[in-house]
């Protein structure tokens, strides 16, 4: 990859292919309270997407569009009519039968297909995201709307029978928890956010939903959906600076759940402030910084190639990207070669460009950042030691390859979250095991080898530091049935199709003694179809 190569990265206007431009900027105003779409008037905060265009004259980073810019009083009107259409349960989404709330989000996830092309070309230009891993994400997001409908059936189809313990029978059913704040990050806008705000909408929760700070305008297309297929009040969806309407939020009281996918700085800044901690549940996913472990008997092509995708798969802006590798020291200078040679392959370019391998980032002043925690490692002894690593063009930062990293260097326990990749020599494991242990996060960590007996000893060291542990594979989420978690600061609570809808409700039962006068009672709540909660119907 030459720099010359780097320096053509941007198109000009007239070189982005016909069906990804965006001929208009699109100024987002509605915002979605009690069922109505209301137009702001107020305040708007432009929209920049990381791909900048090459005038002829310079660069420019296009403006995409704007969002507006609530405040402290549309926030809490979305939290009013959120707790007004609970209404302590007996609002019309809580009452409705399991049943009925899944043909509402049947009838979401069939408005939601028909405007695949408008979001995921939303995700390419707002994020950066490559046209090929967003429809991964918005397919991957339906596949899990789907998959929570069946298991919802499942799980209600379990609750429609009795159960009979020590001469008590009882049916124990799932119902939903109250009002819940939905907030996602800004890498899966859509899939990380939508993997909290279904289950806890199908389990009769209402929600207050605000977007991510980057990737808001992809959630235009669905507004329309959202209104039209729930009931007015369960979905509110707001806009604008987290300090100046969530915090309002929290101050209330009123949420009862708090579903964040961000930062454990600003987890905490928030759950602080609400009055009643203890009533609040927190459904957090984290930083993280998970470790790679290559062993010195280790099938190198392999690691290699799950280090580097697992590293720099959209440009490393994963909570789930391997964000440190520590290499056996008798293996580092092939493994750093072979790397080197693998990303040299990964094509820097625009999202629409269907063999990309990097694109621009989002975040403003993140090539900063970048730059500062490599100068920082440089400074204590590292050095870039791929070709090109570190180069910056605009919003573009080609990925720097950093060795050897030590403890002293930021980069060492800082989660970079972009194309940095730190690779230590190691000696002894337990250099690799105190590394974890001493680690502020705890979400996953991968092993490459195959000597049984070093894997098992890494597998007991770190089944009680992290939520999983990947055998020459690279970190990742997926499939979306299995748990993903983490410890420490990087996780509170389980997600996965399953334990997302566990942690949007809470189990009741109704109990009584199996003597015939109870079984008299309940027979006949069950035949006169008296009660929704004591009730046999059977989802087929
Ligand atoms: O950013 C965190 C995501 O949950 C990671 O999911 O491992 O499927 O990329 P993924």
């Amino acid at each position: 990859m030459t720099k010359e190569f780097l320096a053509t990265i941007f198109p000009s206007e007239a070189s982005i292919p016909k069906s990804f431009q965006l001929h208009e900027k699109i100024d987002q105003r509605e915002y979605l309270i009690n069922g109505e779409l209301i137009s702001w008037q107020g305040d708007l905060s432009p929209v920049l997407s990381p791909v900048c265009i090459n005038t002829g004259n310079g660069y420019e980073q296009k403006v995409i569009g704007a969002t507006p810019l609530l405040t402290k009083k549309e926030a809490l009107q979305a939290l009013d009519s959120a707790v007004q259409a609970y209404d302590k349960g007996h609002g019309v989404w809580p009452s409705f039968t399991v049943a009925e709330r899944i043909e509402h989000v049947e009838k979401f996830l069939m408005r939601m297909r028909e405007k695949r092309a408008e979001v995921v070309n939303l995700l390419m230009w707002e994020i950066g995201k490559s046209l090929k891993d967003s429809e991964k994400e918005f397919d991957r997001t339906c596949d899990y709307i789907v998959d929570t409908i069946n298991e919802l059936k499942q799980s209600d189809r379990r609750s429609a029978t009795f159960q009979n313990e020590q001469g008590i029978m009882a049916q124990i059913r799932r119902v939903p928890l109250g009002v819940v704040l939905c907030m996602g990050p800004y890498n899966y806008p859509l899939n990380e956010t939508f993997s909290t705000l279904i289950p806890a909408l199908i389990m009769g929760n209402t929600v207050v939903f605000k977007p991510a700070k980057y990737g808001v305008l992809l959630i235009k297309p669905l507004l329309e959906a959202f209104r039209d297929s729930f009931p007015a009040g369960a979905i509110n969806i707001i806009y604008g600076k987290g300090r100046d309407t969530v915090g309002a939020l929290m101050e209330t009281g009123k949420l009862d759940v708090f579903a964040f996918i961000g930062t454990n700085k600003g987890a905490n800044e928030l759950k602080k402030l609400h009055p009643k901690p203890h009533r609040l549940k927190s459904i957090l996913g984290l930083d993280a910084k998970n470790p790679a472990i290559v062993l010195p008997d280790a099938d190198l092509d392999n690691a290699v190639a799950e280090s580097v995708m697992g590293s720099l798969s959209f440009n490393g802006q994963r909570c789930t990207a391997l964000k440190i590798l520590f290499v056996h020291k008798s293996i580092v200078n092939v493994f750093i070669d072979k790397f080197n040679a693998e990303v040299s392959r990964l094509k820097p370019g625009m999202p629409w460009d269907p063999s990309v391998g990097l694109t621009p980032l989002p975040e403003p002043g993140k090539t900063d950042y970048l730059q500062s925690l490599v100068d920082d490692a440089k400074q204590h002894g590292a050095q870039v030691v791929n070709e090109n690593g570190g180069t910056v063009i605009q919003t573009f930062f080609y990925p720097a390859v950093l060795y050897p990293v030590n403890k002293k260097m930021r980069v060492y326990t800082e989660e970079q979250f972009g194309p940095v990749v730190p690779i230590v020599a190691y000696e002894n494991l337990e250099e690799t095991i105190d590394y974890v242990v001493d680690s502020n996060f705890g979400q996953q960590v991968s092993i490459f080898g195959k000597d049984s007996a070093q894997i098992a000893k890494l597998i007991d060291a770190f089944a009680s530091q992290v939520g999983r542990i990947n055998l020459n594979a690279q970190c990742q989420r997926g499939p979306d049935t299995f748990p993903f978690n983490g410890r420490k600061d990087s996780a509170e609570g389980t997600l996965s199709v399953s334990d997302a809808l566990r942690v949007f409700s809470i189990r009741t039962l109704v109990a009584a003694k199996s003597n015939e006068t109870n079984k008299g009672i309940i027979g006949k709540i069950i035949r006169n179809r008296e009660s929704s909660f004591l009730s046999t119907d059977y989802i087929f």
